[in-house]
Parts: structure tokens; sequence; C-alpha cells
């Protein structure tokens, strides 16, 4: 399996994995390979990671410019999308590990939102006063790469829609 950053000829194969993998998940506004368009667009994809097999498009990896509270220089993680028949193989594993090597380097920390049981194991938890309104705290989860609690709402680009304070 090879992880590289995204060519202009895998972007009708990015939207199909996001949207098949997202499809199984009981949260999901069926809006995600949208977002993901949008971000393109708007210049927002720090990274836009696939996951190749055999010149197939498995897996796909997200990651945006984002603030916490007044502090910038975060990045967000997400969507992180795996079709549905190779969950299970470590290619989830593989875009989160390259894709946090190559954050360290440019970025304060990763942020993002989703299931502790999955990503606790790379690193990421909840931290006191770390949230975005109208998402259960857990679920908004932090791995600041300089150690510095962060604190405060965590700002997506405006891409993703949330009606946020930029
Ligand atoms: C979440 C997702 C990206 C994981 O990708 P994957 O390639 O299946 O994950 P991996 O094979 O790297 O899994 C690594 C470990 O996490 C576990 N795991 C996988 N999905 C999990 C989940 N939803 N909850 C808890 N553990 C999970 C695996 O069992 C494996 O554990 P092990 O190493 O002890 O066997 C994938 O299941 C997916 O696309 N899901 C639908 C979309 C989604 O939920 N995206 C995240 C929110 S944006």
């Amino acid at each position: 399996m090879l992880i590289r950053n995204e060519t202009a000829d895998d972007v009708a194969a990015i939207g199909r994995v996001v949207t098949r993998a997202l499809s199984m998940l009981a949260q999901s506004t069926g809006t995600e390979a949208g977002i993901v368009e949008a971000l393109r667009a708007a210049g927002g994809l720090t990274l836009s990671l696939v996951a190749e097999e055999e010149g197939e498009v498995v897996g796909y990896l997200a990651a945006s410019p984002a603030r916490i509270g007044i502090r910038d220089g975060w990045s967000l993680i997400g969507p992180l999308a795996v079709l549905p028949a190779r969950h299970r193989q470590g290619i989830g594993t593989a875009l989160m590990e390259d894709a946090l090597c190559r954050l360290r380097a440019t970025s304060r920390g990763a942020a993002l939102v989703g299931d502790p049981a999955y990503y606790g194991r790379f690193g990421f938890r909840a931290f006191p006063g770390l949230g975005v309104a109208g998402c259960p705290p857990e679920v908004v989860q932090a791995l600041p790469f300089d150690g510095i609690a962060p604190r405060g709402e965590l700002i997506h680009h405006p891409a993703f829609g949330l009606g946020q304070k930029a």
C-alpha cells in the first residue's frame, strides 16, 4: 500500500471513498465529500492523502488549518475514510501515522471530532474546556505537539459550514 498526496486524477475516487465510508456512520451528514471539495476549492487542504493499492484509492485523509480558542497553527484532521470492504486492515492507521508525521513539522498540534475509542490509540484525547458547540465534549480531541493543553472552541475552516466565528 502506498500513502501519497492526492493528484487531480484522484478527485472523483476520493469523493466515492469518503461517501461510501462515511455512510456507515450514524452521525454522518452526507455532506463530507462536499466539504472536501469545498476545502480543495478554497485552498484549505493542508494535507490530502490517499491510500492506494493496486492502482485503486482505498482510503483518504484530509487536514485543514484550524484554531483552538485564540491560538492558530492547529491542523484539523478529517474526514478520515477507508472503503468499507477494506476496514480493519491497517489502512486508517497508516494514513493517520503518515499525516501526524507530516503535521508535526508544520503545526502546533492536530485536532479532530470523532470516536475516542478509535482516535485514542494515536494519542488524541479530550481536554477541559476544549469543544465545539453542539458536540459532546468527549468527541472533540486534540494531540498537542508542544505538550501545551489546548483550551477553547475548535474553530474549523469555513468550508465545514459550521457557522463558527472566524
Ligand atoms: C474509522 C476508520 C477510518 C478506521 O480505518 P481502518 O483502516 O478500518 O482502521 P485500522 O485497520 O487502521 O484500525 C486500527 C485499529 O482500530 C480498530 N478500529 C477500527 N475502527 C474502529 C472504530 N470505529 N472504533 C474503535 N476501534 C476501531 C481496529 O480494530 C484496529 O484495532 P487493532 O489494531 O487492535 O486490530 C474506518 O473504519 C472508516 O472509514 N470508518 C467510517 C468512517 C469514519 O468513521 N471516519 C472517521 C470519522 S471522520
